[in-house]
């Protein structure tokens, strides 16, 4: 039988006004795991008003001694880590990606809360000299209530990315959740109530997205939107939060490079480069999904990217064996499938397709095995966001047509160097136009430092103090000294 479980809104734990409820799957086999209520614009309004008093009535923001904010997110830190492998498991359940990653965003939770907790009481201002009769203060201030759109692929991780500068920075928030993976938002609720964060500054709204996650949008009292998903979503919040000049933050997709040069050290390029595409089962925004090699080493990192997809273990993320879990849905699975299916079609060289797991109690889950195509960088397969295991080797001849195709995006999140030639590498990694480059490595993103993309990979930056700033205004306080 699946749980029932509710949302929480004004500090009370309540169905939807209508008493709609969906299940929340789990992946790995089909099944229902847990019924949560399918919030809706009535639950909006309801969450809206909850973090609005409390924003407006001094529960929290500017009214509140920023130590106290401090202690409370230390608390939840606190409590996420004696959680942790209840919290991974849950996660696991809810989106089916291996324990062993689930374990290391828990941990990354739990240090996002303590990381922003230290950022409390460090918000500072300006005094800029403006002449010898006149003081002026620039002064940093919440922006307000703030509407919290995340998506599936690292659920607990993603929420606590906005949640934690937001509540550090003294808002107050709507955290709407995907619909495939709920679970986790509720456990940081009732984390957040037993860490003493007072009624209504943090609200978990649960539904789908234009029945619970569009009325945010068009709320008058909603200050800013902060979203995680997909660019075309993006698109539209951008489109639709212009009406009311709503602040929004977007962290969007990629088609991320991960460029190999000849000189790289292969065994770790081509480890690296294989979980860049095919790690958390290549559901990721940074994912380096167009794999470009020097056509010196072509043939070798082609054939150790084969033998590092042969060698993963698909099945359920709760067996510590496994390397690769399901797909988050069906419609997620059907949309890589199709993508696979379409390859050869393209022109593309389909050179490993992998097994899906024979357990018969995995017989419904949503897998869909690592694949390696040979392509160009002209076809779908090489341009549009798939969000699966599926990567795209192109050969390259030397450092200008790398960095043209490297660029010959719409997207520009991350990309990947392999060398271990310096001056190319810091070359390369100036031209390239996207927000985070990483070198001779491929997927961190430490808390402490920033990340967002370029051109229509995002608007803002997250993490790091780059975040804060996003849930902060700033204002000019003058005082004529004459
Ligand atoms: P999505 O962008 O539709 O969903 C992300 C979040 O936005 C969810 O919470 C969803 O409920 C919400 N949402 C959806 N429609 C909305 C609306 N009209 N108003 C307000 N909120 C809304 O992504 P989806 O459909 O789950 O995945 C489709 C594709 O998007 C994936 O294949 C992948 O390419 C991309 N994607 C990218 C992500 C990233 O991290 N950059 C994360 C998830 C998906
Ligand atoms: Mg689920």
């Amino acid at each position: 039988m699946a749980e029932n479980l509710k949302m929480y809104i004004g500090g009370a734990w309540v169905d939807a006004r209508s008493g709609d409820t969906f299940d929340s799957i789990d992946p790995a086999t089909g099944g229902a795991l847990a019924t949560v209520p399918r919030g809706a614009s009535l639950d909006v309004d309801l969450a809206v008003a909850a973090a609005r008093r409390a924003f407006d009535g001094g529960t929290w923001g500017s009214a509140v001694a920023e130590r106290e904010r401090a202690r409370i997110l230390f608390r939840i830190a606190q409590l996420v880590a004696e959680q942790r492998q209840s919290l991974a498991e849950l996660e696991v359940r809810d989106c089916g990606k291996p324990i062993g990653d689930a374990l290391a965003d828990i941990d990354e939770v739990a240090f996002m809360f303590e990381y922003y907790g230290g950022w409390a009481t460090k918000i500072t201002g300006d005094i800029p000299p403006v002449g010898p009769d006149a003081m002026s203060l620039v002064v940093k201030e919440p922006v307000g209530v703030c509407g919290l759109i995340v998506p599936w692929n690292y659920p607990m991780l993603m929420a606590a990315q906005k949640v934690a500068p937001a509540l550090a920075a003294g808002c107050t928030v709507v955290l709407k959740p995907a619909e495939q993976t709920p679970l986790t938002a509720l456990r940081m609720a009732a984390i957040a109530e037993q860490a003493g964060l007072p009624a209504g500054v943090f609200n978990v709204v649960t539904g789908f997205g234009v029945e619970a996650g569009a009325p945010l949008l068009t709320h008058p009292g909603v200050d800013k939107i902060s979203f995680t998903g997909s660019r075309a979503i993006g698109m539209m919040i951008q489109r639709t939060c212009a009406d009311q000049l709503k602040r929004v933050t977007l962290e969007l997709g990629g088609k991320s490079p991960n460029i190999i040069f000849g000189d790289a050290d292969i065994e770790r390029a081509v480890v690296g480069s294989a979980l860049g595409v095919f790690g958390n089962q290549g559901e990721v925004c940074s994912a380096g999904s167009r794999v470009l090699v020097h056509r010196s080493v072509y043939d070798d990192v082609l054939q150790g990217m084969t033998d590092f997809a042969a060698g993963m273990k698909l099945g359920s993320g709760l067996d510590p064996e496994t390397t690769m879990g399901p797909l988050v849905s069906a419609a997620q699975r059907d949309r890589v499938q199709a993508y696979i299916d379409a390859g050869p079609g393209e022109g593309a060289n389909l050179v490993f397709s992998g097994q899906r797991p024979n357990d018969p109690a995995l017989a419904n889950g949503y897998f869909v095995p690592p694949a390696i195509f040979e392509a160009t960088n002209d076809i779908r397969l090489a341009r549009e966001e798939i969000f699966g295991p599926v990567a795209a080797v192109i050969p390259f001849s030397d450092v200008d047509e790398v960095v043209r195709l490297a660029n010959d995006t719409e997207y520009g999140l991350a990309a990947a160097i392999w060398t271990r030639d310096i001056g190319l590498a810091l070359r390369t990694a100036k031209a390239v136009r996207a927000g985070v480059v990483w070198i001779n490595d491929s997927q961190p993103a430490p808390t402490e430092s920033m990340w967002g993309g370029y051109k229509q990979s995002g608007i803002g930056r997250e993490l790091g103090p780059y975040a804060l700033d996003t849930y902060l205004e700033s204002k000019q306080i003058y005082i004529n000294l004459s």
